[in-house]
């Protein structure tokens, strides 16, 4: 419930990217948000205002003069309500009107009349967004501090392939939150592991470990939308990139490190997510092994470099916050990790509470003690865990 309290006005225009406002409606309400539904007339040849109210659980505004407004002044009354007007799909014709100040609908005039920010979601052809009149209109809406979401490239409705999507429902969420979240990590720069490490015993087969990656995504995922500049080096996953995350794929424990110890010098923060393999074979085959070779093949194992301790070790390094997945004593043991790598911050989780699923339950240990969350999604946990790190880090 991420939006709880927040009032959202979506405006929808006449496009076939209107059928996804409607999930996206549904995304918004998901996170608590009031979301108030204005269509266009255009609009409504797509998607029926019925559809709107029964998601958003209010009846749908289109007309200026619509008689439901004591007072005849839909256009002040909504906005004034909003802490945000969001319009998706955006079509070519609503950003030319609003470019221009036209205020010749119930939308255009709310978003002339608005005193909150507006984000605008583009969708339309690949010819009509490359057009130097829509270019123009893009260009003048930033100047007069529009945000604009996308537009994404792909494959169109028409059939043609180009910039001019209307991004995709999860994602212009993602760019409300982002929007909503205070910026406590503003002109930080934070660097993450997340995910398992694979270690190779021959081309096919390796050691690894059940880590989706996903506490280590929501936390570079909270992480930038609080405003840090965020790379994510990542095990082998699963999962999309979070929007704004320079993202390094690696495989090993070795490349790992390499990737973290490139970065670590200039990140204000570091943590470590991953779950790494604590050995590697010693010498990986060059071949697939083969079982009619006779016996079991010997695999020698050597213990891989502590990513975590290392950067911890470096002088001037970043503030370094490291994780502890116990399958017992969470406490106590993620005490004894926290002094063993000298980090000022360690996070505990229980195995079975913390791989693999979308919860967790974490505790923070730190110099002023233990701290338990409550149990939560990864992406809660993350936001409050950010929160935490700020605190520590003298955030804004
Ligand atoms: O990916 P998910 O499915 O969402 O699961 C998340 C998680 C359970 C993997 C995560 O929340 C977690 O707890 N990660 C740490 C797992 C662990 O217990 O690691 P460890 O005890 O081996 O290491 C302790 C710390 O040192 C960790 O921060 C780890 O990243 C780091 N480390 C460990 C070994 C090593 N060679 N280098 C390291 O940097």
């Amino acid at each position: 419930m991420e939006l709880k309290g927040k009032h959202v006005v979506l405006g929808v225009t006449g496009g076939i990217a209107a059928y996804k406002a409607a999930e996206l409606v549904r995304l918004l309400v998901k996170q608590g948000a009031e979301v108030q539904v204005a269509m266009t007339e255009g609009a409504s040849h797509f998607v029926t205002a019925t559809t709107f109210q029964a998601l958003s659980g209010r009846p749908v505004f289109t007309d200026q003069w619509d008689a439901r407004m004591p007072n005849a002044m839909a256009h002040i009354d909504l906005s004034r309500q909003a802490d945000l007007i969001l319009v998706a799909p955006a079509s070519a014709d609503f950003l030319a009107r609003i470019a221009h100040g036209l205020a010749d609908d119930l939308l255009t005039t709310m978003v002339l009349a608005r005193d909150c920010p507006l984000l605008v979601a583009p969708a339309m052809n690949r010819q009509m967004w490359e057009n130097p009149a829509t270019r123009r209109n893009a260009a003048q809406l930033l100047a007069d501090g529009v945000g604009l979401l996308g537009p994404a490239s792909g494959e169109q409705a028409c059939g043609e392939v180009g910039a001019g999507r209307m991004l995709e429902p999860e994602e212009i969420l993602d760019e409300v939150l982002t929007f909503f979240t205070p910026k406590v990590l503003a002109g930080k720069k934070l660097l993450l592991t997340a995910g398992p490490t694979f270690e190779a015993i021959d081309p096919v087969r390796g050691i690894t470990n059940l880590s989706s990656g996903r506490m280590g995504y929501a936390l570079a995922r909270a992480a930038r939308q609080a405003g840090a500049e965020v790379t994510l080096v990542s095990g082998p996953v699963a999962l999309p990139t979070p929007a704004g995350v320079e993202r390094i794929d690696v495989r090993s424990a070795l490349d790992m490190q390499a990737a973290v110890m490139a970065r670590a010098g200039e990140a204000d923060i570091f943590i470590a997510v991953a779950a790494v393999a604590d050995y590697r074979v010693a010498k990986a085959a060059e071949h697939k092994l083969k079982k009619d070779l006779g016996g079991v093949p010997p695999i020698e194992l050597v213990e891989n470099p502590d990513i975590l301790a290392g950067v911890a070790a470096l002088k001037n390094g970043p503030f370094c916050v490291g994780f502890a997945a116990e399958s017992q004593n969470l406490e106590a043991y993620a005490q004894a990790k926290r002094r063993k790598k000298n980090i000022p911050l360690i996070v505990g989780n229980l195995i079975q509470d913390g791989f693999g699923g979308d919860d967790n339950r974490l505790v923070l240990v730190d110099d002023d003690g233990v701290h338990p969350l409550a149990p939560a999604s990864k992406s809660t946990l993350a936001r409050q865990l950010i929160e935490h790190i700020a605190n520590l880090t003298g955030g804004n």
